[in-house]
């Protein structure tokens, strides 16, 4: 018996140490220490053998399995470190290697327009007022003071859907909104800024521009206001130099009304092309809002007054960063809206 223990060791300890995997190992283990294995069998033999031979025997055996355990775990755990080594040698990666690059957007420069009006009017307590772009005639027209029929709707050369629906012309629809929406007839200060569409096609006139509109409604409120809030505005805005001039002149939501011209940022005033030498650029249309609207919308307009305007989004772009063709805004060719990562844009 004590033989058949030492051929079990040595044959047991071959075995192990020519494994190369896990796997074999845990037949190994089986095979020699389990239930069913050689070194069982030899215990189940015990019962044959006398009694001062079975501790003698019972020691052996205990001797050889944890011999062959010891082993079997010292296997374990090689094989575990070259597995592991292994994966890691696989899943190197090279960190000096150079990255791909990797394409960065930019915004775009009507955005950046909107952002920073936003900015200087919220800064002046102004809220920042949404609207839809499928507007309702009565919105769009009626509600301020453009009943059908009326010979002013043809300034605005419009989209309609359906006769009572079209894409807005103007942001202006969003003052009735703001109006209708406020139930207590409140004091109002927005500003909305957003996309407008008319039927127009040409270097400085698209089907789809952008428009900011700005609605004042407080007691008191009188054109010296106005006239402050846009020389602040477009001080901001084109530079602190700026001059303003007010010309007289017609929309139906506003009385008196006014067309806002800015002395021209390029020449300063001189004359240039881009003035058609008369030293001002227009643009701004504004104005007190009319005592109809006022009444239109649910405002007494005994109590409060108001103003209005409204501007060009991308006009103001064009003139901000010197662009001359309206298209280049949504036809989006890289090259050009590149431009517009650079600080020196700000
Ligand atoms: N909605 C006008 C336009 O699109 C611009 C405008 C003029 C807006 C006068 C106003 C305003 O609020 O008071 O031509």
């Amino acid at each position: 018996m004590k033989e058949q223990i030492a051929k079990i060791k040595e044959t047991a300890l071959l075995e192990i140490e020519k494994i190369s995997n896990l796997q074999e190992l845990n037949d190994v283990k089986v095979k020699y220490l389990g239930k069913k294995g050689e070194l069982t069998s030899v215990l189940r033999g015990m019962k044959d053998l006398t009694p001062e031979e079975r501790p003698v025997i019972g020691g052996l055996v205990n001797e050889v399995r944890d011999n062959i355990e010891n082993l079997i775990q010292i296997k374990e755990a090689t094989l575990q470190e070259e597995l592991l080594n292994k994966k890691l040698e696989s899943e190197k990666i090279d960190i000096t290697l150079p990255s791909t690059k990797i394409k960065r957007g930019s915004k775009h420069p009507i955005n950046r327009i909107i952002e920073e009006v936003e900015d200087i009017f919220v800064s002046m307590g102004y809220d920042v007022v949404d609207g839809p772009e499928l507007e309702t005639d009565e919105y769009c027209f009626e509600k301020l003071n453009l009943p059908k029929g009326h010979p002013a709707r043809d300034m605005q050369d419009s989209f309609y859907v359906d006769p009572e629906h079209l894409l807005r012309t103007q942001t202006s629809a969003v003052q009735a909104r703001v109006m209708m929406a406020n139930e207590e007839k409140t004091p109002i200060r927005v500003i909305c800024p957003g996309k407008t569409y008319r039927r127009d096609d040409d270097a400085t006139h698209s089907h789809q521009f952008g428009q900011v509109e700005g609605l004042v409604i407080d007691k008191d409120i009188s054109l010296a206001d106005l006239k402050g809030t846009l020389e602040v505005f477009v001080r901001k805005m084109l530079g602190k130099n700026s001059n303003l001039r007010f010309r007289p002149s017609y929309f139906p939501f506003t009385e008196p009304s006014y067309e806002v011209d800015v002395s021209c940022f390029k020449c300063g005033g001189k004359g240039c092309n881009l003035c058609k030498q008369t030293g001002w650029i227009e643009i701004l249309g504004s104005g007190m809002v009319h005592p109809n609207v006022l009444k239109e919308n649910g405002y007494d307009p005994e109590k409060y007054t108001g103003f209005a305007f409204g501007t060009g989004l991308d006009r103001l772009a064009m003139f901000k960063y010197g662009i001359p063709d309206i298209r280049y805004f949504y036809t989006n060719d890289v090259r050009f809206l590149k431009q517009f990562d650079r600080k020196d844009v700000e």
